[in-house]
């Protein structure tokens, strides 16, 4: 169903937005999508999810202590989670747009998937994609905790708080 200009304004008109994610850990390509949300829309909403399908290394309360610690100062982001579908936590909290950054074309046809999928279930919800700025299109949560795990530096690639919690978890040698 094509939307006319108004619908399509009155959505990003919203001005709140979501960014969801796994966050296993936060990393400064996400701060990144999160610091530009901002500069669109007046409140990030960062949404960790209760992911069953992933093994995490942290719990989802570690993970939202540790996007609450980098955003302390910031009031325009809230941290929260969700669980189910992401669809009707948008719906709950009256949320119609959902931020998601794009690194590599490989991110791509995953996030197009999900777009679709979101759209089909809840046509007023729009995705909103930013490209990764290319200094941290290669960063991953995977490939960082490998790097931490041994004993290389997160640095650029993950806030010092967060290292520091991921040096204590996986006893990386430094
Ligand atoms: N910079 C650096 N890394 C980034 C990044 C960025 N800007 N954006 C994503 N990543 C990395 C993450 O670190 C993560 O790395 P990992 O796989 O090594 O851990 C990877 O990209 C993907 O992470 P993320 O963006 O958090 O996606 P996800 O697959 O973990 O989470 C959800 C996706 C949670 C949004 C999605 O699964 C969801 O909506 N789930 C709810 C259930 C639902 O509604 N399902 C139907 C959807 S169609």
């Amino acid at each position: 169903m094509v939307k006319s200009k108004k619908q399509v304004r009155d959505i990003f008109c919203s001005k709140l937005v979501i960014y969801p994610g796994s966050f296993d850990p936060l990393t400064d390509g996400h701060i990144n999508i999160i610091r530009r949300g901002l500069a669109i829309f007046d409140k990030v909403v960062v949404s960790v999810a209760h992911n069953i399908s992933k093994r995490t290394l942290f719990s989802v309360r570690e993970r939202v202590e540790m996007i609450k610690e980098v955003f302390k100062n910031e009031s325009k982001v809230e941290v929260d989670t969700f669980e189910g579908l992401l669809i009707n936590y948008c719906r709950q909290r009256g949320i119609r747009v959902i931020l998601r950054g794009l690194r590599t074309v490989s991110d791509f046809e995953f996030e197009f998937q999900m777009a679709l999928a979101n759209k089909q279930m809840e046509p007023d919800i729009e995705t909103f994609f930013m490209m990764t700025e290319s200094s941290y299109s290669h960063i991953s949560s995977t490939i960082l905790r490998e790097i931490i795990q041994l004993g290389g530096s997160g640095k650029g690639m993950v806030p010092a708080s967060v290292e520091k919690r991921m040096r204590k978890k996986l006893g990386g040698v430094k």
